[in-house]
């Protein structure tokens, strides 16, 4: 991944001399967090809403052809599985990839090795990207925003979801950089401490980044995620 902002991996959980955790990649974070990542999804206060966003998420599925952006462990994948046409799941870490394959979601879904910024090629009428935009630095996400439009067709529905920060139940931000990206501090089940790129847009914002390239924007925010579905121009 070009530009790593995003994470770092330290076991032991030492700091720089300037007393941050020393920056790797959001893809090591993630293979490392692999076994337990699913662990986010069971949350007891966050039930009622999960149920909401698996709703909406199979609802706005039905019939169409997906792409899906990070996909991570699969964990939305399975909802989709359930009623899309077909499904290509991409993620850049293996490790996160061997979870979602062990699902046995059947042959109308795809796992492959990719990075977010380079979709696969494929005819997709629907992107679905869950708990990813929060990762990617602002200085990028117009090029993101970009690559998704160009591998989907026009018209082709966007479908993208991600955490609110929730005072008393969100980590903590550790600090913000120079272009406006919040940090946080995470520490996983082996020990090893990280930092990780995550950020909380407001409504206005997404709309912002997404203005030029959608139409039909309808952003929901709810106590702990926001969902967010769009069209892309039916001409590119
Ligand atoms: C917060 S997880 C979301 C996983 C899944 N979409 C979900 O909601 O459960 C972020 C995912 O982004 C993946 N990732 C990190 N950098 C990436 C990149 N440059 N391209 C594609 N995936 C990336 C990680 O491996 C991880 O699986």
């Amino acid at each position: 991944m070009r530009g790593q902002h995003a994470a770092s991996n330290l076991a032991g959980g030492g700091l720089t001399p300037r007393g941050r955790l020393p920056i790797s990649t959001m893809q090591d974070y993630y293979t490392l967090r692999a076994p337990e990542y699913e662990q986010v999804y069971a949350k007891p206060e966050r039930q009622p809403e999960l149920q909401v966003l698996r709703d909406w998420v199979a609802a706005q599925v039905r019939g169409r052809r997906v792409l899906e952006v990070a996909c991570g462990t699969g964990y939305w994948t399975a909802v989709a599985a359930s009623s899309a046409a077909s499904i290509n799941a991409y993620d850049i870490s293996p490790a996160t990839l061997e979870v979602a394959r062990a699902k046995g979601l059947g042959a109308h879904v795809k796992f492959e090795l990719g990075d977010a910024f380079a979709p696969p090629a494929g005819d997709y009428d629907c992107v679905l990207a869950g708990f990813w935009w929060s990762h990617v630095p602002k200085s990028r996400i117009g090029e993101f925003v970009s690559a998704l439009a160009a591998a989907a067709r026009p018209g082709a529905r966007l479908l993208v979801f991600d955490n609110v920060y929730a005072p008393g139940s969100s980590t903590p931000i550790s600090r913000t950089d120079a272009e406006g990206n919040l940090y946080q501090r995470r520490r996983l089940a082996d020990g090893s401490n990280h930092e990780v790129l995550k950020n909380f847009p407001a409504r206005g914002a997404l709309h912002a980044s997404l203005g030029a390239a959608c139409s039909n924007i309808d952003v929901q925010f709810l106590r702990y995620y926001w969902h967010l579905g769009a069209d892309f121009n039916a001409a590119k």
